[in-house]
């Protein structure tokens, strides 16, 4: 799949992408900014040129996964049955050309090739407890850390919202870092300390077992800090070496998984510090970035016109398109849902013309559900009466306009990866604005999905798992590390 590598472009290079992007991304606010549920009250659809229209109407969501985003099926031939118009053509290809690669296919890494619930690179200890996708996860940021680590001399790594601690366990309980774990939440603190302890015991019972009496080196578990950081200001607890460290030398590798937020942002400010000497980065949820704060960081995005994301495209980057693909190629039943979902919100709007996109919690099964059922279901979740009347007519042709809204919230789709990219790029041009520029310091590597190596097929295995998963993976200097082929 087509798409930019950061690290074959100069510093200038990823300016002008950066000036690009929020060009392109202006070009097609109204789409991506757009709400799905507003399909109906908004008309969505209307607002497509009418060539537009033309070309994907009637299309299934099969057809919409292979033409519009490119996902065919192993060996599908791809034949277009009209002449798409140029500009829906130059949109595909602007989509593909301006965001970072990605993996273009769902591939099941080769750790999970024999046993999908068991990563085969990680040892059973290291497995209880763990999700395989959070498995997945552990094994490729640890390891990358432990190289990372190796290569720039540190002494310490902090992981920062460090959850049940299961990356850290394995940092320090399987790859002999020290760690230091910062989480804001203290229960989660305490359930890490606790499966740290069984963890301790299984391996040290492992160890009497295999070695009979060979006397082992101490094993160092995680040292745990319940501790909230603001991502504003400077934390001294994030800075400050473990107790052991040898004086006035620590040199400290930076990571987070799922840093969300402004949490992500919290590291980035950090690497600035002298006793930073790397930092390995998975950041999530964009949504929760702060307006203005967490986005724009960078002076030079800040200073393009329309380089503002709204709540809405932040929280668009990041779904998995090619998850979503695959539901396309599927017809998963599920999509549906976005059909019921807007025409929901049509009979919200009647009823009650202030009442705008309430919360609805999922209506259990809801794509088995008719569409009056649906409908009256969720009047019901939002505080109205279920037994309104509805316009049965009108559902009627709403739920026969079913593959238009798939097809609308599929170009949406389509344009997600050009804001991660502007997000992701404006934390590098911000850490190298930081770094006086391209020089000196080296250059950063961002690596968010994007190889085609072995390693990174998993990386976005993980992305695809659950829409969420390792993106935006920042590393420095990651170009200095051997057996790393990211491109
Ligand atoms: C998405 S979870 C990821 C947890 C863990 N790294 C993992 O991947 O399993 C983010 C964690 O960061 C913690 N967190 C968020 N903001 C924080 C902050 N400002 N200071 C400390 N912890 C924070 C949350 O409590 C949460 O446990």
């Amino acid at each position: 799949m087509p798409g930019v590598s950061v690290r074959g472009l100069s510093y200038e290079e990823r300016r002008q992408l950066a000036a690009n992007l929020t060009r392109v991304l202006s070009l097609y606010r109204s789409i991506v900014d757009a709400y799905i549920i507003e399909f109906f009250t908004d008309n969505l659809w209307g607002t497509l040129p009418c060539s537009w229209q033309e070309a994907l109407d009637g299309l299934n969501p099969p057809q919409l996964a292979t033409l519009l985003l490119e996902m065919p099926r192993e060996g599908e031939v791809v034949r277009y049955r009209s002449v798409w118009p140029l500009t829906l053509l130059a949109l595909k290809s602007t989509a593909r050309a301006l965001a970072f690669t990605r993996t273009p296919r769902f591939q099941t890494p080769s750790e999970f090739l024999e046993n999908p619930s068991q990563s085969s690179r990680l040892t059973a200890p290291f497995r209880k407890h763990v999700r395989p996708k959070k498995q997945h996860e552990i094994r490729r940021l640890g390891e990358l850390v432990k190289k990372l680590s190796d290569v720039t001399g540190c002494t310490q790594v902090v992981d920062v919202g460090s959850g049940q601690g299961h990356l850290s366990r394995f940092m320090s309980l399987g790859l002999g870092l020290k760690v230091k774990s910062i989480e804001g939440d203290q229960r989660l603190v305490g359930r890490a300390r606790r499966l740290d302890q069984e963890l301790l015991q299984t391996l040290e019972k492992e160890d009497k077992r295999k070695l009979q009496g060979v006397p082992t080196a101490p094993r160092c578990s995680p040292h745990h800090v319940a501790r909230w950081v603001d991502p504003t200001a400077l934390c001294d607890e994030l800075l400050l070496p473990l107790e052991n460290a040898p004086r006035g030398g620590a040199r400290l590798l930076l990571t987070g998984l799922h840093a969300c937020g402004d949490l992500s942002v919290a590291l980035l400010r950090h690497f600035s510090c002298p006793e930073v000497a790397a930092l390995a980065l998975v950041g999530c949820c964009y949504m929760k970035l702060s307006d203005p704060g967490g986005y724009p960081l960078s002076q030079w995005v800040a200073a393009l016109p329309g380089s503002e994301l709204s709540y809405r495209l932040r929280e668009g980057a990041c779904h998995a398109l090619e998850e979503y693909a695959e539901r396309l190629q599927d017809t998963a039943p599920g999509l549906r849902t976005h059909c019921y979902r807007a025409a929901l919100e049509a009979a919200i709007r009647r009823a009650q013309p202030e009442l705008r996109r309430p919360g609805v919690q999922g209506i259990p099964r809801a794509h088995e559900a008719k569409i009056e059922q649906y409908v009256r279901r969720g009047l019901q979740r939002v505080g109205l009466d279920p037994q309104l009347p509805l316009d049965a007519a009108a559902l009627c042709a709403q739920q026969a306009q079913e593959n238009r809204v798939v097809a609308f919230f599929s170009l949406a789709l389509l344009l997600a990866p050009l804001v991660e990219t502007l997000i992701l790029l404006d934390r590098l041009l911000y850490l190298q604005e930081q770094g006086e520029g391209p020089g000196p310091r080296g250059t950063p590597t961002s690596v968010p999905t994007d190889c085609h190596c072995g390693d990174c097929q998993a990386t976005s295995f993980s992305h695809q798992w659950d829409g969420s998963g390792m993106r935006g993976l920042f590393s420095w200097p990651l170009a200095c590390i051997p057996g790393v082929h990211f491109k």
